[in-house]
Formats: C-alpha cells, structure tokens, sequence
C-alpha cells in the first residue's frame, strides 16, 4: 500500500500527516509506504515549516528531515491512495487525473471535513496536529484490517 499526503504548499499539513501516519505504520510494523506532495511548487525541496516541526516534535514525530515536492501526474501511477486535506486541494489533484481510476484514489483526509490551512494562523498547529492524528489512528485502524 502507497499513500500520498497531499496539500498545498507541502510544507504544513501534509508533512505532519506524512509523518504521524508513518510513525503510526512504523508502531504497527505495516509494510505501508506514506510520502507527502503540495499542489503548489512554491517550496519544492524546503524544510517543513517551522512552526510544523516544532508541533511534531512535542508530540514525538520527527518531521525534520521532509523535503518538500510538487504533485505530479505520475504520482496517479505510483500511489494506491491519495489523501487531500482540503477541497481546493480535491479540485487541482482531481483535475490532472487521467481516467476514473486515478479520481478513485482521491479522498478527503478527513472524509466529510477539511483540515485548516494552519499557515497564516500559528494557533492552529495545535488543533491541526490533533485532527491529523486522530484520524490516522482511524485509517490504521479501518485499513490494517483490509489490507496490508
Ligand atoms: P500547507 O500550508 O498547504 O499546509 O503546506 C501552506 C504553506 C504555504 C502556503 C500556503 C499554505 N503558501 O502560500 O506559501
């Protein structure tokens, strides 16, 4: 199983739920690959935030060492799973889809919600690392069960 964490400028949201989920796969000893992508190319190669970092480490995720990558079409090939953490992140994933079968592997992280974009809000950290959280133990849980 391939999954890719998806948001926009890969640098916040994405990365902490790239690094939480494969913390969580780790713990589980699921052999799950869990990589993360922004839609927009402004930060390619950078660091997560700062301000991402530092609300992973004090909850004991590691995040440092992300580099941050432009979603590409070809990501439809190599990922089972494509997890957007918000609609317009939904829209421009879905709108470089190719058949049916790349738009079926394109989810709301949150299923029914969206994640805040937390970058021009440095209270949302907090809450946002909550809500990922929480719902990776969910997709562990739902998932680990279906397949390995
Ligand atoms: P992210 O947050 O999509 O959660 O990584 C953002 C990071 C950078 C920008 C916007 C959102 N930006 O405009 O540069």
């Amino acid at each position: 199983m391939k999954i890719l964490m998806v948001c926009l400028g890969n640098i916040c949201r994405s990365p902490l739920a790239h690094g939480i989920l494969k913390q969580k796969v780790k713990d589980k000893q699921l052999n799950w690959i869990v990589e993360s992508a922004g839609t927009g190319d402004w930060h390619i190669g950078e660091a997560p935030d700062r301000r991402a970092i530092s609300i992973a480490k004090k909850y004991g995720v590691d995040i440092s060492g992300q580099r941050a990558r432009h979603f590409q079409p070809a990501f439809f090939e190599e990922y089972d799973l494509i997890f957007v953490m918000d609609r317009q992140n939904f829209a421009d994933v879905c709108a470089q889809a190719a058949n049916k079968a790349d738009l079926e592997k394109v989810q709301l992280f949150l299923a029914d919600d969206i994640v805040p974009d937390p970058y021009f809000d440095d209270n949302l950290f907090d809450p946002v690392f909550q809500m990922i959280d929480k719902r990776c133990m969910e997709v562990i849980e739902t998932m680990s069960k279906k397949k390995e």
